[in-house]
């Protein structure tokens, strides 16, 4: 079966403090939603891409692949959760999703792949790439303002989930539905498969693989799209 990207790109970019939502910020000759589509198109295993854009998106049109023949645009929603959700109706139900940010240009095509022949052999719920935990973690107080630790976290078997996330998509569909309904927090995709009662695999990532989120995170972007050409 076929396995088609999904890339949530309608968010506003808020900690960026930017003058234009961050996945419209050049690095080198393109923008950072652009490195990333070509990436996800470039992958022998994906098929075509949906990409979700706010209904109010003036950049996209600006650029040279607006017209690209695998990709599909769909209106993204209030949250990323909808806007994945939004997206998912141009996936048949027996297709792979692969859910990616829009903010993560730096996503080695290998780690893409061994996602995939993960996910595909063992098909639990699904997979998605992931990186453990490196510093110490600590549980802090609610006092934002504040904060004093209450614990330390054991570190053993944490891990920072990251994209692409792979499901089925009828199952994802499902999934996402019901924990939008009951008012679950889904940050990710894999939270709603968790919810839903599906087992999830974590895949090792390069952990170059960043969300481009503050501005300090480009300089870094550019460093790691620069070593991977
Ligand atoms: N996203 C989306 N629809 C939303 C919110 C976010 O498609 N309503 C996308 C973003 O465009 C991004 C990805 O989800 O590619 C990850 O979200 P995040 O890094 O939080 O991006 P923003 O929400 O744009 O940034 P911020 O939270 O700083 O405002
Ligand atoms: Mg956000």
């Amino acid at each position: 079966t076929s396995i088609v990207a999904v890339v949530p790109a309608a968010g506003i970019g808020s900690r960026m403090q930017a003058d234009r939502p961050k996945q419209y910020l050049t690095i080198g000759s393109q923008t950072i939603l652009e490195h990333t589509l070509l990436k996800l198109a470039a992958h022998p295993a994906i098929s075509r891409v949906v990409v979700a854009l706010s209904p109010i998106d003036q950049y996209f049109s600006q650029l040279s692949l607006q017209n690209a023949p695998w990709l599909t645009i769909v209106d993204g929603g209030e949250s990323r959760a909808e806007s994945v959700n939004n997206a998912l109706v141009e996936l048949a139900g027996n297709e792979w999703a692969l859910v990616h940010d829009a903010a993560r240009p730096c996503v080695n095509s290998s780690d893409i792949s061994r996602l995939i022949e993960r996910t595909e052999a063992d098909d639990f719920g699904g997979g998605i790439l992931a990186t453990p935990v490196r510093d110490t973690m600590k549980r802090a107080s609610a006092d934002a303002a504040n904060p004093v630790v209450l614990k330390t976290e054991k570190r053993d078997n944490l891990w920072h989930a990251l994209t692409p996330q792979l499901f089925r998509a009828d199952k994802l569909r499902e999934a996402l539905a019901s924990a939008l309904r009951a008012g679950a927090v889904v940050t990710d995709e894999a939270s709603a498969m968790e919810f839903a009662g599906y087992t999830v695999e974590l895949i090792d990532s390069d952990p170059a693989n960043i969300k481009i989120t503050r501005p300090a995170d480009l300089p870094l972007a550019q460093f790691y799209l620069q070593q991977s050409r």
